[in-house]
């Protein structure tokens, strides 16, 4: 545990954010390398697009995680921003898919953010308690998250409102019902 942390808050309570915030670092890691493994595999129409789209989301994720690993050493903590560090602390499987079309990687990505998003919000509330400056740096995070989401599935939207992923429950399933 950490011997120092930010005024106001106890070392153990900081311990327990820090905790929360390692694994969404790893997964904020985990997204921007996910979200460039798409960028260079994404083929077929409209790729140029989506091709494009992507990179600066990329940005924007290793952005948040370079925030998420200050916050952590902040509190009085140390980040870990390896390989390994991913691996461990991840519940969720690897991307799946290879080269593929835009519309089956945007199907893939939309599950991806409905985990990631449920994920950052559950830490939100799971800090709240304790401390709201890392709370407020989450959900200012999971807004533009959420923006991003919305791009992704306004590819995947019908005129009448319904997305082609519809009840997918895997990536793999999810690409399937968008070809
Ligand atoms: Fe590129």
């Amino acid at each position: 545990m950490a011997t120092f942390t930010t005024p106001g808050i106890t070392t153990e309570n900081a311990a327990t954010v820090s905790h929360t915030l390692q694994e969404r670092l790893s997964a904020l890691n985990d997204l921007h390398l996910t979200l460039k493994h798409i960028h260079w595999n994404v083929v077929g129409t409209n790729f140029i697009g989506v091709h494009e789209m992507i990179d600066p989301q990329v940005d924007l994720v290793r952005g948040y995680a370079d925030t998420i690993a200050e916050r952590i050493a902040t509190l009085g903590d140390s980040p870990r921003g390896t390989a390994n560090a991913i691996e461990k602390d991840r519940s969720w499987n690897d991307y799946t898919l290879g080269r593929d079309t835009v519309q089956a990687h945007l199907a893939a990505l939309d599950l991806v953010y409905v985990g990631f998003i449920t994920s950052h919000r559950e830490a939100i509330k799971s800090v709240g308690e304790i401390d709201p400056v890392t709370e407020d740096i989450l959900i200012g995070q999971t807004a533009e998250l959420e923006k991003f989401h919305w791009f992704v599935r306004a590819h995947l939207e019908s005129y009448t409102g319904d997305l082609s992923t519809s009840g997918a429950q895997t990536e793999a399933q999810a690409a399937n019902q968008a070809r």
